[in-house]
């Protein structure tokens, strides 16, 4: 273990009892297996789960960047999730543990989990759906979310799961992009009390997708909804017929076989289909989650994210499950009804760790220590954050509020196209509060400044990885060419991550955020170009651009800027219709905070709108160099 004495900063040494009980102690030395024998630091951990037929080659790097892991190898992910677990001592043990917001919860074991998915995946089937077809799966946090995603890996078919916060236009784009056979959605879901009507809101993008041949809704809510005969079927109906029989047979999948398809905001023009595979996706989730949260037999874990996000998949899905660990789900809001929901949950479960957003503790961070402090939280052992920056400020609240001094913060960097925790601390690393530390064994990364030369310390510069990972995207579903432009065609041979950071003299690293098109905002990723395009939707709009601005809570708000339309007259009223258009189209998250009406925008010659010069001109600083700038 390195000195602490000998790191610059303010650093957070683990206590001798977390050392003490923590598996894997010694990173350094994994870390030079993993750089000596890239191959057989994978191969070791890819042979801890199970194989029909065991691969030939552990990395086939033959045509690049197109990589590929464990190819010759026969697997599936949804049989190391649960028949695996289900044939052993684990039978019984919680897979998954839910709460709904209401407050009522529900439990299933590896083995009535299994039972489920099955169930499910012999309704899929009597639809038609096959290997390799495509489902979008669109519903709130409840369990049937996790069953249709096994249920689709078991027989093959491709999910695509749409987070339950988007509506009709964001829905019927990756629909009509995924060419989807088969919709599975909730009536409703429950958000604060109120019920967002998801399956209204898909009959209205249905209108628009003409792919799809069956919907397939799941009760949630209980109300009223609009079935359209021939097409819309109810899960539980078909779940009692004889046609949903407990046993379903696996689909024997190459490694290499596509498992999802989960589409995310990029630089330019429409959201990407990041496509992830059954065998490298499975390896580097499982071995990510087993070292990073030091995984115990007894633990409850809960990451709450949505599984409509990346870390949802990877993290409340598929790698706890192939851990064999219980994952605890909540459907609701943190604050709701009160802001020691969450907390209440966390003394109620027992639950050890907790993995969760910046923007989630910063929000919580505002309703002061009593919330917290009224409960027993001391069944946590670890905490984790992802999704942007933490800030030294709320990673100190977590820190001593929640963790109670006790409980390192795993600040995880990754992203949908990782698959996998990239940079990241385990347990026993010493902390810097803002910093995740450093690349995971066997994932070599730099920070390249314009001349793809590696920066100083403390110079910022591009964040790439210049090593394959198992868990890598293998490309853009129906888009190899934008995979290789966007991702490795700035520097030979290096996966361009999109972010900015630096390096400190102890190689640690901290993200300073994106430096593309893309907006964080409360840690969810969003395209300027999506936002813009769902303002120009609105038939006032002639034009459009958003920017990201810093927010106390939510990393970044969203401005817009907004040309009208010949002859429309400006009102107030106008403003709070183009941000509900917003949110009708693309989804409250992406609803502007604040929208200006302008004469023109900033553009280069070309007719690119430079964002940087709004950004620069809202926040009073210099613009930088206007050269390209046309008037
Ligand atoms: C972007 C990826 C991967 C899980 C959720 C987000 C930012 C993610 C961190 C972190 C600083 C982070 C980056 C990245 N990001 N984790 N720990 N510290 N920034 O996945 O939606 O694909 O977004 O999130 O900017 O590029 P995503």
């Amino acid at each position: 273990m390195s000195n602490n004495s000998q790191l610059s900063g303010e650093v957070f040494s683990p206590s001798d009892e977390i050392v003490s009980q923590t598996a894997v102690k010694d990173w350094d030395a994994l870390r030079e297996f993993a750089e000596n024998d890239l191959e057989g630091f994978w191969a070791n951990e890819a042979s801890q789960l199970h194989w029909f037929q065991k691969w030939d080659k552990v990395l086939d790097d033959s045509n690049k960047p197109f990589y590929k892991w464990f190819t010759g190898g026969k697997v599936n992910i949804s049989y190391n999730c649960l028949d695996l677990h289900a044939q052993t001592a684990r039978r019984n043990k919680l897979a998954l543990l839910w709460e709904g917001e209401k407050g009522e919860f529900r439990s299933f074991s590896y083995f009535a989990l299994k039972r489920e998915v099955c169930k499910f995946a012999n309704v899929l089937k009597s639809l038609g759906v096959q290997k390799g077809d495509r489902v979008t799966i669109y519903m709130g946090r409840i369990p049937e979310l996790p069953m249709a995603m096994l249920a689709c890996a078991r027989i093959g078919a491709i999910h695509s799961v749409v987070y339950g916060g988007f509506t009709v236009e964001a829905l019927h784009e990756r629909l009509e992009d995924s060419q989807s056979k088969v919709l599975i959605v909730a009536d409703g879901s429950y958000q604060r009390g109120k019920i967002v009507p998801l399956k209204a809101i898909a009959d209205e993008a249905l209108q628009r997708a003409a792919t799809v041949q069956s919907v397939l809704v799941v009760k949630r809510t209980g109300e009223p909804v609009n079935m359209e005969f021939g097409r819309d079927m109810w899960l539980h109906e078909l779940m009692s017929l004889p046609i949903a029989s407990t046993t379903c047979s696996m689909e024997i999948m190459d490694a290499e076989d596509p498992l999802f398809i989960l589409y995310t905001s990029g630089t330019t023009g429409k959201p990407k289909a990041i496509l992830h595979t059954h065998g490298g996706y499975m390896v580097g989730t499982y071995s990510t989650l087993k070292y990073v949260f030091d995984v115990k037999e007894e633990d409850r874990y809960w990451c709450a994210a949505d599984p409509g996000w990346i870390t949802g998949h990877s993290y409340i899905v598929y790698g706890p499950l192939l851990n064999g660990l219980t994952s605890f789900m909540y459907e609701g809001a943190p604050n709701y009804p009160y802001p020691n929901r969450w907390w209440q949950m966390i003394e109620k479960w027992g639950i050890n760790i907790l993995y969760t957003a910046p923007t989630a503790i910063r929000g919580l961070m505002r309703f002061g220590e009593n919330w917290p402090n009224r409960h027993d939280l001391s069944s946590l052992r670890l905490l984790g954050s992802v999704g942007e920056p933490i800030n030294p400020e709320a990673w100190k609240w977590y820190h001593r509020v929640i963790g109670k001094g006790n409980c390192p913060i795993m600040d995880t960097w990754w992203q949908t196209e990782t698959g996998m925790f990239m940079i990241t601390p385990f347990p026993v690393s010493p902390l810097k509060p803002g910093s995740g530390t450093k690349p995971f064994p066997g994932v070599k990364m730099d920070i390249l400044n314009e001349d793809g030369k590696p920066v100083k310390p403390d110079e910022e510069g591009f964040l790439v990885v210049q090593s394959p990972w198992p868990a890598m995207m293998r490309t853009i579903y129906n888009d190899p060419e934008r995979y290789i432009n966007q991702y490795w065609s700035r520097y030979p041979g290096c996966y361009l991550t999109g972010d900015s950071a630096r390096k400190d003299k102890d190689d640690y690293y901290w993200i300073i955020g994106r430096v593309d098109d893309v907006i964080k905002v409360s840690g969810y990723r969003l395209g300027t170009a999506e936002i813009e395009s769902a303002l120009v939707s609105h038939h006032f709009v002639s034009e459009a651009a958003a920017i990201g601005l810093p927010h106390e809570v939510k990393g970044n708000a969203i401005h817009a800027y907004v040309i009208l339309k010949s002859g429309v007259e400006y009102t107030d009223r106008l403003l709070d219709e183009l941000r509900a258009h917003v949110a009708h189209e693309l989804g409250p998250i992406a609803k502007p905070d604040y929208i200006e009406i302008v004469d023109s925008l900033p553009k280069t010659r070309s007719g690119k709108i430079m964002r940087r010069v709004l950004k620069a001109k809202a926040l009073g600083q210099d613009p930088g160099n206007l050269s390209t700038l046309e008037e």
